[in-house]
């Protein structure tokens, strides 16, 4: 079944707005389908959700939330290659549209997790779809590809419709501590406090001090989850998202140090607090682990109030970052949707970001600043989001009044993204400044020469010649040379700094 079929025959039980998918795309200027399994993405199925839910809550009818993530997939991927992975979650994706019903909606979130809203459906009957999304997965790989799926449904098991995706991730995680290829849901609201709360993995090849460690927890009211080996918490933080790990550092196999380092190297794990467990006097263990990326130490044998405290304030610490991710990945979506409401500039972003980057290590600078032309390269044009459609890509000249609203977008780029200052620090000035000329004529705030930020300088060198050599709307994309002949003018006219220009010419040309 198509997405816009299953859209129209929501639109017959008006339970879903008359609008389509292709309007959504047209107003929001992002694709709303996963290209590799044909399902919704998480764009339609949260705003679908978000619509859902709150029709539920007025009505008081009911509505489920399923979350079906493929068991150990990511070992799958490895060593089956992407090509079987990519077979295997078009397969699964066609397994969870063929068990459900027409009103019902399947979207894929991200990597390996897919999700349903079950429309007004009690969880009874969501268990059973599910039972048959499980089945049918089971039988069609011949049992080599399972999954684990977690339910939530309103209004007996939740009281607010707007957690039923974080009840359901919490009912997912439960089938995944279970031993997969199961399901579970979540319990009755009595219990909610159980379901959100954080998980804890505890890691130690000694039975008995995990069972110490789990003991000392308790009065945490944590979900605790246990690993008797550094392979095992790896695996498990493939496929759960935990909070902190308290890690053992003598183990067999991989010890504290080795899985610490990868759990650090791993950009979506790497926000994950640290605790290892070191003997008490063991200082040549504290900089090792200080070296692996650790963030805290307890000695052994661990003090329960001191376990306690580092615990309750490193978790605290891992919810606000987590919250920063969120908001950091909303600002590259929304830069990512700019970039996609001009057919022209596919790719742009992360050219000028990666070319930026090669220069900034040629001048030498330094790690922080190098972020910065990462981060400012992606985002230096986020404010565009606020400039009509029309405006950018008119073919013609811009008019005095068009010319002022896309001159904006360097300020409303700044402001969108000023919240997150202490994370982006001077890729702020990225997004204020590429716009700025030496000899003072750019905007928005008429910097001059070394005032305009380095960062700003390089930016505006980057992004300028990759305008130039890709196609616009109004002509062809020029050749390399004739690019460098534009740059090295505007450089020479006193527009841009002509060290970076040069900087940029002599890259091209040792190519
Ligand atoms: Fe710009």
């Amino acid at each position: 079944m198509s997405i816009s079929s299953n859209v129209e025959v929501l639109d017959k039980r008006t339970l879903i707005d008359p609008v389509d998918i292709n309007t959504y795309e047209k107003q929001v200027g992002a694709p709303f389908i996963d290209s590799l399994t044909g399902l919704p993405n998480h764009g339609f199925f949260i705003m679908t959700l978000d619509r859902e839910t709150k029709r539920s809550e007025r009505f008081g009818s009911s509505i489920s939330v399923g979350l079906i993530n493929i068991d150990c997939f990511r070992l799958l991927n490895k060593s089956k290659g992407s090509v079987e992975g990519d077979r295997i979650l078009r397969k699964v994706a066609e397994c969870i549209q063929n068990s459900i019903r027409q009103v019902d909606l399947a979207a894929r979130l991200y990597g390996d997790l897919f999700a349903v809203i079950f429309t007004e459906s009690a969880l009874e009957n969501a268990v059973n779809a599910a039972e048959r999304i499980r089945l049918n997965i089971e039988k069609t790989q011949n049992k080599m590809v399972t999954a684990s799926i977690g339910l939530s449904g309103y209004p007996r098991h939740t009281k607010k419709p707007s957690s039923l995706l974080q009840e359901a991730y919490a009912a997912l995680i439960k089938s995944k501590t279970k031993g997969k290829n199961c399901i579970s849901y979540a319990t009755e609201t009595t219990n909610k406090v159980d379901t959100i709360a954080p998980n804890v993995l505890i890691v130690d090849d000694i039975p008995k001090n995990l069972k110490l460690l789990e003991g000392m927890l308790q009065p945490l009211r944590y979900h605790v989850l246990k690993a008797d080996s550094g392979e095992a918490a790896l695996d498990i933080m493939s496929k759960v998202d935990v909070d902190l790990v308290l890690l053992d550092v003598m183990m067999p196999g991989l010890d504290g140090f080795e899985v610490c380092r990868r759990i650090k190297n791993d950009p979506r794990l790497r926000i994950v607090p640290i605790i290892l467990v070191t003997a008490l006097d063991d200082s040549k263990s504290k900089i090792m682990g200080i070296e692996a990326g650790a963030d805290d130490f307890i000695s052994k044998p661990p003090n329960k109030a001191e376990l306690i405290a580092r615990t309750r304030s490193l978790i605290k610490l891992k919810q606000i970052n987590s919250n920063l991710v969120d908001i950091e990945n909303v600002l590259f979506s929304l830069a990512r949707a700019v970039e996609a409401k001009d057919a022209y500039t596919q790719g742009h972003i992360e050219r000028v970001s990666n070319l930026a980057m090669v220069l900034g290590r040629k001048l030498g600078l330094n790690e922080k600043e190098l972020e910065a032309l990462k981060y400012g390269g992606i985002l230096h044009d986020v404010g565009k989001i606020a400039v009509p459609r029309e405006i950018l890509n008119k073919l013609g000249r811009l008019n005095e009044e068009e010319w002022e609203v896309m001159k904006s977008h360097s300020i409303v780029g700044y402001q969108i993204c000023l919240p997150l200052e202490k994370n982006l620090g001077p890729a702020l000035d990225v997004i204020r400044y590429h716009h700025e000329k030496m000899d003072g004529s750019g905007y928005p705030d008429h910097l001059k020469g070394k005032d305009i930020p380095v960062v700003a300088r390089i930016v505006a060198v980057t992004d300028i010649y990759d305008a130039i050599i890709t196609d616009r709307p109004y002509r062809k994309g020029m050749s390399r040379k004739e690019a460098i002949d534009i740059l090295l003018k505007e450089a020479e006219d006193g527009k841009l700094d002509p060290e970076i220009v040069q900087l940029l010419v002599d890259h091209l040309t040792s190519k």
